[in-house]
């Protein structure tokens, strides 16, 4: 393990004014993306829709790295050149889906772990040889008035922890991305308390499986009322509950937190990272690696057509700099009207 490039690796990803594009959607989560705009998710549909955006002009200024699948770190674009070569010639930094999916767990109804630890250590090499220098594994946990069980919470940090040391022992930078869903109409403080546990149990494991903190990455859950929920806590109350809670449960060594948007709006995401970033300054960067929050305007403008291909690229530029925004505290509603 080389820590020195695990940590620059770590801080290059959550650099000012950047964070991280998640493009890593499974085939079936494409599927769904592509089935909203009347599109068929065929392997050269699924390479132009991400050429697309990996070639945004600009868009190495907001963009730190993005998160790839299997499928696409092998995947070139039209021209024939990779599409990892098209975001390292930008300086943006390439990475690896590598869990395999939340599945059943088993004798606990609702709940869910993750797979994907067997044969980790090859598929790994093989990665960091395709230009990966960072990767993720997502963990999932259901709210409910029994749920997430002590079980789920400790098999998906035994788990994200062997995947983590995995990763450092590979030179590759390991995102530990913990989820707990907002579905259902649980109150904040039920969500503070949930991601708290969560937290708490994944920085043990971590801890007890030797991986080195400042040469990882964490991607959590903002502390939100349920979606359900019929009382909503404001923007503020949000960005209040949620640095609390991570002030509270993650170590200062860890470089920076990146949030996944997790159904929230578009907006509503950049929204809350602003407001956490004037409550700074925090221990930690505070960034995004949004998936839907940063792709979903220009999926809508693009809608499957070569000839919408500029639109397309003009709303995840746009989308990208307000993020970019937040990172600092600067964002304000009214650049949503801007023109890009
Ligand atoms: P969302 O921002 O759409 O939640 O996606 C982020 C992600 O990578 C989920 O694993």
């Amino acid at each position: 393990m080389d820590i020195a490039t695990l940590s620059a690796t770590a801080e290059a990803l959550v650099a000012p004014g950047k964070g991280i594009l998640a493009a890593d959607e499974s085939s079936g989560t494409i599927k769904k993306r592509f089935d909203s705009i009347s599109t068929e998710s065929t392997e050269s549909n699924r390479r132009d829709y991400r050429e697309m955006l990996f070639t945004a002009k600009g868009i190495a200024e907001y963009i730190s790295g993005v998160i790839l699948f299997d499928e696409t770190i092998r995947q070139t674009a039209a021209d024939g050149t990779l599409l990892v070569k098209l975001l390292e010639d930008q300086g943006i930094i390439p990475g690896i889906k590598v869990d395999l999916g939340a599945k059943p767990l088993a004798l606990s109804e609702g709940e869910t772990v993750t797979e994907g630890l067997d044969g980790l250590r090859e598929r790994l090499a093989e990665y960091r040889g395709l230009g990966a220098r960072f990767a993720k594994w997502r963990a999932t946990y259901s709210i409910s008035d029994a749920l997430p069980s002590a079980d789920c919470i400790d098999v998906n940090a035994h788990a994200l922890a062997r995947y983590a040391a995995l990763c450092q022992e590979a030179d590759i930078v390991p995102i530990v991305e913990p989820e707990v869903l907002m579905d259902g109409d649980h109150t904040i403080e039920r969500s503070f308390q949930v991601t708290s546990d969560v937290l708490d149990a994944l920085y043990e494991a971590l801890y007890v499986q030797r991986v080195r903190l400042d040469g990882t990455l964490l991607k959590p859950n903002m502390v939100l009322s349920g979606y359900g929920a019929s009382q909503q806590a404001t923007v503020e109350e949000v960005a209040e509950a949620t640095v609390r809670c991570f002030r509270a449960m993650v170590p200062s060594a860890v470089p920076g937190i990146v949030f996944l948007s997790g159904g929230q709006s578009d907006e509503l995401a950049t929204a809350h990272l602003n407001a956490m970033n004037k409550l700074g300054p925090h221990p930690w960067q505070l960034s995004f690696s949004y998936g839907r929050a940063l792709q979903a305007p220009a999926l809508k403008a693009w809608k499957g057509e070569s000839a919408n291909v500029d639109a397309g690229r003009d709303a995840f530029l746009h989308r990208a700099k307000l993020n970019s925004a937040a990172r600092s505290g600067s964002y304000t509603p009214d650049m949503e009207k801007a023109a890009s």
